[in-house]
């Protein structure tokens, strides 16, 4: 394990140093959330929506913000190194708690913990990775980053043993989103990717495409996506902030269109990697 420095309620220290106890109620219960927050030269990549989306998850688990984003810039910023492209794993629970008792425990500080690691690009993220549909079994609150990630951890194992990079998941019908990804597909020669809800996590890195979409002429639509219309795609991507956006060549071991990066894949991830040039 590399021991990088990390940081553990208000210290710096290695992270094989860096211990919680087993009363944590995130360890108990999975009772907190996380945020991932990709850096290019040392620039945290769009800090305020990454914050912003951090205290919406606080507030609807209901635990209070223990710091400002002035504050949290102040923790986070020694973790970085300016000559790497990097990400913020940022965590915060519940606390230790004195019992294991499912009802919130009072006047508990909360743990927060947040590391850096390197972003490794998909080896196969240019030439397009393969995809299932599966049932979405998650909850009702796919809006929130928890950590309790039991149902995506066992939807992707699903999709990666069937040597696929990624599960697609299907409610009654209708794509949701990737197990750790949002989707988006060409469908009529518009883009299109299903619209905000409490059924998907509101990714940054999607905004970004819906974004520089709009800026460049690329017809975009948040729509409801069936899992039938998908299968006509002539596109099909999946995004995230540590993967940025990777083309699914085959879905249920069907190719889409003739199994390479579709035309409207190269122009966004031409646009999107100059992007990311342009803010560091
Ligand atoms: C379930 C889920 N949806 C969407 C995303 C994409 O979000 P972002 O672009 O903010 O990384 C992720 C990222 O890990 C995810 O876990």
């Amino acid at each position: 394990m590399e021991n990088k420095t990390v940081y553990l309620n208000g210290d710096y220290l290695p992270l094989n140093e860096a211990k919680i106890s087993v009363m944590d109620r995130g360890f108990l219960f999975g009772d907190g959330i996380y945020e991932v927050i990709p850096s290019y030269s040392g620039h945290l990549f769009r800090f305020q929506e990454h914050m912003e989306r951090l205290e919406n998850s606080l507030t609807i688990i209901r635990l209070t913000n223990p710091h400002t984003r002035e504050q949290w810039l102040k923790i986070l910023t020694p973790l970085l190194d300016s000559s790497l492209d990097q990400y913020i794993y940022l965590q915060i629970t519940r606390g230790v708690a004195p019992k294991r008792d499912h009802a919130f425990p009072e006047n508990i500080p909360p743990t927060v913990f947040a590391m850096c690691s390197n972003i490794a690009p998909l080896d196969n993220r240019d030439s397009g990775v393969k995809a299932i549909s599966v049932d979405d079994s998650r909850w009702e609150l796919c809006n929130v980053k928890a950590t309790t990630l039991l149902a995506n951890i066992l939807l992707r194992q699903q999709a990666v043993e069937q040597g696929c990079a990624e599960a697609i998941l299907v409610k009654d019908g209708y794509v949701t989103e990737g197990a750790a990804s949002n989707v988006f597909a060409v469908i009529d020669g518009i883009l299109m990717t299903p619209p905000q809800s409490h059924e998907i996590l509101p990714g940054i890195t999607r905004d970004v495409i819906l974004e520089i979409a709009q800026q460049n002429n690329i017809l975009c639509r948040e729509e409801i996506i069936s899992l039938d219309a998908l299968k006509t795609a002539s596109e099909i991507w999946i995004a995230s902030s540590t993967r940025e956006i990777v083309p699914v060549v085959e879905l249920d071991s069907e190719k889409v269109s003739d199994g390479k990066p579709g035309p409207v894949w190269q122009t966004m991830n031409r646009l999107f990697q100059a992007y990311k040039k342009s803010l560091s």
